[in-house]
């Protein structure tokens, strides 16, 4: 199966939006060699700030990320997919660790509102092609037609 038919499935089984949501972080996780990380955020209430939901990969203390800061910060406020093939030239950048070398940070659109993304970390540089970028868009796209609402906590604590 390919990864996309995998995701579409997961994404139609009866099951939890939040099981759906780590079973894709899962298999993009394990199917692409380069993909380290993966985690989804989501706008967090009516905060101007990321909230951290479903991710595979080593935790991160980076749970809460406002808007403008770090790679994903500038997608909540660019609404176009960013690709970093080397952090190190990258001056606004939250680490979540040494072994991060590059990231792709891709939106999630409801509605034409931009409600969350998907982050990617890799430990390798330059890893990522426009191939990958096409299946985040297509990840993302899949996702957007999931009931998020809990996710998104329209009233954050
Ligand atoms: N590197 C991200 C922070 C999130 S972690 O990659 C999990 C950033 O610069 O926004």
């Amino acid at each position: 199966m390919t990864i996309r038919n995998k995701i579409t499935q997961i994404v139609r089984a009866e099951i939890s939006v939040t099981d759906k949501l780590q079973q894709i972080c899962e298999s993009l996780r394990s199917s692409i060699p380069h993909f380290h990380w993966v985690g989804f955020y989501f706008v967090h209430g009516n905060k101007s700030e990321l909230k951290l939901a479903q991710f595979a990969g080593k935790p991160t203390e980076h749970t809460i990320i406002p808007f403008g800061k770090g790679i994903c910060g500038q997608v909540a406020i660019s609404n176009e997919n960013f690709v970093v093939q080397d952090v190190s030239e990258q001056d606004n950048y939250i680490s979540c660790g040494i072994d991060v070398r590059s990231e792709i940070v891709v939106p999630i659109f409801q509605d034409g509102k931009n409600i969350g993304q998907i982050d990617i970390d890799s430990h390798d540089i330059a890893p990522f092609s426009k191939e990958d970028e096409e299946l985040l868009e297509f990840v993302c796209r899949e996702v957007a037609l999931l009931d998020l609402e809990m996710l998104i906590n329209r009233d954050p604590s």
